[in-house]
C-alpha cells in the first residue's frame, strides 16, 4: 500500500504492452485491495492503479457522499470526481501510464461515470459494473472516441433498469461508444460480468503482442 498524492492506492506495473492500463474503483466498504484480482482476471498484464475512496460512511470507504441509498450529494460527487481526476493525472506521470480505462463496481462505477462526464480527458473509457446516473444535470462533455461498457443486474434491488439505461443514453449523447449488457443477477458481481468484461477489454488491447 502506498499513501501519496492524497489517495491511498496500489499500483501494479504492466507486464504486457498491449494491455490497457486500468483504474480500479471499489464499491462501498471496499478498499484498494478489493478489485486487484478482478483487474488481473479481466485484463491480464495490464498496469493496475487501484484507489481507495476518501469518504467514510459509518467507517466504510466510498468515493462520494450520499444522502440515502441511490440519492447522491451531487456537489460532493463533482468535488470528489475532480480530486480523483487530479490524482489520476499525477499518477499517470509518476508511473508513466497512458490514460486508463476505469473499471468500477457500484459506488466506484458511479464515480467513474461522473469522472467521464466531468473530466473526459483523464480516462480512456469505462467498464462500469452496476452503475447509475451520478449527476442529474451533467455538464456538456465530449466523449467522442471513448468506449464504455455498462454491466447492469436484471434483479438489482438498488438500481432500477431505467436508471442504467439513462446512464447509457447520457454517455451516448456525449459521444461515447456505449454497450450496455444486462446480466441475470442482482447487485452482486457474477461470472457473467467477468466474461463480458474480459471480452470487451480483449477487443481494446492494442495490436502488439509481446511482453514488456
Ligand atoms: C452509491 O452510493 O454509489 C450507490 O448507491 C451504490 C452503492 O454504493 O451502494
Amino acid at each position: 500500500m502506498t499513501q501519496s498524492q492524497s489517495f491511498i492506492h496500489r499500483f501494479e506495473p504492466a507486464t504486457r504492452l498491449e494491455a490497457p492500463p486500468l483504474l480500479l474503483l471499489h464499491g462501498t466498504g471496499g478498499d484498494e485491495n478489493d478489485l486487484l484480482p478482478l483487474g488481473r482476471a479481466v485484463s491480464p498484464g495490464s498496469a493496475l492503479l487501484s484507489v481507495r475512496g476518501q469518504v467514510l460512511e459509518h467507517g466504510m470507504p466510498r468515493f462520494f457522499r450520499r444522502l440515502a441509498e441511490g440519492v447522491f450529494d451531487e456537489e460532493d460527487v463533482v468535488r470528489r470526481a475532480h480530486e480523483l481526476a487530479d490524482f489520476v493525472e499525477d499518477a499517470r506521470e509518476r508511473y508513466g501510464i497512458a490514460a486508463p480505462i476505469a473499471l468500477g463496481y457500484s459506488n466506484g462505477a458511479n464515480i467513474a461515470a461522473a469522472t467521464l462526464l466531468l473530466r473526459p480527458s483523464v480516462l480512456a473509457g469505462g467498464l462500469l459494473v452496476r452503475a447509475m446516473v451520478p449527476l442529474s444535470r451533467p455538464p456538456k462533455a465530449d466523449l467522442a472516441g471513448k468506449s464504455v461498457l455498462i454491466l447492469s443486474g436484471l434483479r438489482d434491488p438498488i438500481i432500477p433498469s431505467e436508471n442504467g439505461e439513462s446512464l447509457a443514453a447520457m454517455l451516448r449523447d456525449a459521444g461515447a461508444d456505449v454497450d450496455r449488457r444486462v446480466v441475470p443477477v442482482g447487485h452482486e458481481l457474477s461470472q457473467a460480468d467477468l466474461l463480458l468484461a474480459q471480452q470487451w477489454i480483449a477487443a481494446r488491447r492494442v495490436s502488439a503482442t509481446h511482453d514488456v
